[in-house]
């Protein structure tokens, strides 16, 4: 293991009609509040009305940024600016999954920056400050509920980029599964495989001896891929959203990844097709993970051998060990084939036209990845298999 030090001040609120606990969060952060949410699911599911109720109920003053779109824009993000800076906001509210979330990463922290938020979000600037904000997750997947990054797309020069600063961390999140029983079908399995792709980030990391975080990447694994088959066919399940968000968190929170670097390749390479595409982040994921694994098998065959030992149960009698490790990254393609998630990025009417464009794009801040650092070849290749 690396040496570490580890601190998350995110007070995750979870369970039934936890909601109700924003009466108390709220409070403690502001009257003039930024009220920041998606393209209309939450007035659809009528959390919106009880969320402006107990705004209402506190006297809150309350401003509205609606529309945030699924890979949150910069116009976006700058016209939350805007808003918090003529209305004079002390707390931002986030209602809605990730994008939204993220999008309200990038108004709290662009409120305390002086000049364009595209300089921190691309690395050329640090963040300085932030306001606090608060979240009602409503869809599991990202994490982004109870860690520090959020993932921007400047639309005008198709660039999609994560950045990341410990002021960014939600004061609070509070996550009601019986909130994610609208998710449609398709937007659950995206949210399925994000979970399992954070998951393998960490995994494939190139830190020797690190058995806990090992076991504890696994568990997720498994637990992940026990529920998702029965949730798929059984949206209204509270068993098993509860299981799925609880996973969501845990992937991406801290939590099993103290000691080590994870890889991210495969999130650079997604970010940069749905930078061009505009396609679903875990749809994407889904697509290029299996091609990066095989890409990268001979970096460290021993810990494919173990996760398709561990996790996807191959029979290892008598193979060897390049064999049995692919038969695990073909029975991760089943797995997610089995739950309905896109195997190819033709799915998405994606071709070669513009695969030398995402490969730039993936490669825009230099080589990636910390299991095996990629060169534009090596995005290439990912691609094209891909396709
Ligand atoms: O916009 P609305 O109307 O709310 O609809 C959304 C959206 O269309 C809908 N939805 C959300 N909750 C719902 C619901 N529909 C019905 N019922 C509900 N309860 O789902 C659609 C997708 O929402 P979105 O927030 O875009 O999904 P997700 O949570 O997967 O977020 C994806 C974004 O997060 C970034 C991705 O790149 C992408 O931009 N990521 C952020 C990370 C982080 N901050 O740590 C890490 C991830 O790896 C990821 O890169
Ligand atoms: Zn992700």
């Amino acid at each position: 293991m690396d040496n570490f030090s580890f601190r998350n001040p995110t007070k995750l609120i979870f369970g039934k009609g936890v909601l109700e606990q924003l009466k108390t969060e709220v409070p403690k952060y502001g009257r003039k509040v930024l009220l920041v949410y998606g393209g209309g699911s939450i007035k659809r599911t009528g959390l919106y009305d009880q969320v402006r109720q107990i705004l209402d109920d506190l006297h809150a003053e309350v401003s509205e940024l609606a529309g945030v779109e699924p890979n949150p824009r910069l116009t976006t993000v700058k016209r939350g600016i805007d808003i918090c800076a003529t209305e004079d906001i002390q707390f931002l509210l986030a209602v809605g999954g990730g994008s939204v979330i993220d999008c309200t990463k990038a108004i709290a922290a662009g409120v305390r920056f002086d000049g364009d938020p595209w300089a921190f979000v691309t690395g050329k600037e640090r963040v300085r400050d932030a306001l606090p904000f608060g979240t009602v997750l409503t869809l599991a997947a990202t994490g982004s509920e109870m860690n520090a990054n959020s993932v921007i797309t400047n639309w005008d020069t198709h660039e999609k980029y994560g950045w990341n600063s410990p002021l960014v961390y939600p004061s609070f999140s509070i996550l009601d599964p019986s909130f994610t029983f609208s998710v449609p079908k398709n937007q659950t399995i995206y949210g399925i495989c994000d979970i399992m792709s954070h998951v393998f980030e960490h995994y494939f990391h190139p830190t020797g001896h690190t058995p806990l975080q090992d076991r504890l990447c696994e568990s997720i694994l498994q637990t992940v891929m026990e529920a998702a088959p029965k949730l798929v066919n059984d949206l209204n399940n509270y068993d098993l959203r509860e299981t799925i968000l609880y996973c969501g968190t845990m992937a991406l929170n801290g939590m099993v990844s103290m000691g080590f670097a994870g890889d991210w390749a495969t999130h650079n390479i997604e970010h940069a097709v749905s930078a061009v595409y505009d396609i679903p982040h875990g749809g994407g994921l889904a697509v290029i993970f299996p091609n990066w694994m095989k890409h990268n098998l001979d970096v460290n065959v021993a810990r494919f051998r173990q996760l398709a030992e561990r996790v996807f149960h191959v029979d290892s009698e008598g193979k060897s060990d390049r064999d049995v490790a692919l038969e695990g990254i073909e029975a991760l393609r089943r797995f997610w084939t089995s739950i309905g998630a896109p195997s190819r990025l033709a799915d998405y009417d994606i071709d070669d036209s513009k695969l030398d464009l995402m490969a730039d794009q993936a490669m825009a801040q230099g080589e990636f990845g910390q299991f095996k650092k990629l060169n534009k070849e090596d995005v290439q290749e990912i691609l094209r298999a891909s396709l």
